[in-house]
């Protein structure tokens, strides 16, 4: 019997504390450290969609209906760019160079050329013709470089 209340106890405990964790989880959000891991997340999905074009326009698959959605889900990344580098996060484990914050105009158009190249090749995608698709592509990856090239630091 006590061992029983005794478990219901806890479980009420875990459950309380669960509810707590769920109730509150702003705790963690926006810390230094998140900020550029969710960054770099990001930037690791936009790759993931590029790469995943590449994959179709190799002929490694024939998934070529899914170059458009691929492509704006990198532009849905690219709006997020501004978002995703505040004031203050150039400090840690990160590539970001002050330049971002110090030239922050031409960072956000560089972060618009991105979107812009990505909906060209959406729309590209959604017409399936692989010549501008092609050359679309080609855009985004120049729109990555040109982004990377001012403002992250060399490996
Ligand atoms: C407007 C600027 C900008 C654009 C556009 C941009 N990036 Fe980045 N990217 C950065 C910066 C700055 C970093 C360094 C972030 C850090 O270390 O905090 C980065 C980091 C990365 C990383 C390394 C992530 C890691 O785990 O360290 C990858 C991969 C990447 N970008 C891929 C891409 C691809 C692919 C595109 C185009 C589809 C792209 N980026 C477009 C600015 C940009």
């Amino acid at each position: 019997m006590f061992r029983l209340s005794g478990f219901a106890f806890a479980l009420a405990l875990l459950s309380a504390v669960g509810l707590t964790v769920l109730s509150q989880p702003a705790a963690a959000a926006d810390e230094p450290a998140n900020v550029i891991k969710y960054r770099k997340q990001v930037m690791v999905a936009n790759a993931a969609h590029i790469t995943n074009i590449f994959s179709v326009l190799k002929g490694e698959t024939s998934n070529a209906g899914h170059i458009a959605a691929n492509a704006r889900a990198i532009a849905d990344g690219a709006a997020m760019i501004p978002d995703i580098f505040p004031a203050g996060s150039g400090i840690g484990d990160t590539a970001a160079l002050p330049s971002i914050w110090q030239d922050w105009p031409k960072f956000e158009a560089a972060a618009k050329a991105l979107q812009t190249a990505a909906m060209d090749l959406a729309a590209a995608g959604d017409s399936g013709d692989m010549a501008a698709i092609g050359a679309a592509a080609g855009g985004v990856g120049k729109a990555c470089g040109g982004c990377h090239e001012p403002f992250r630091k060399k490996k």
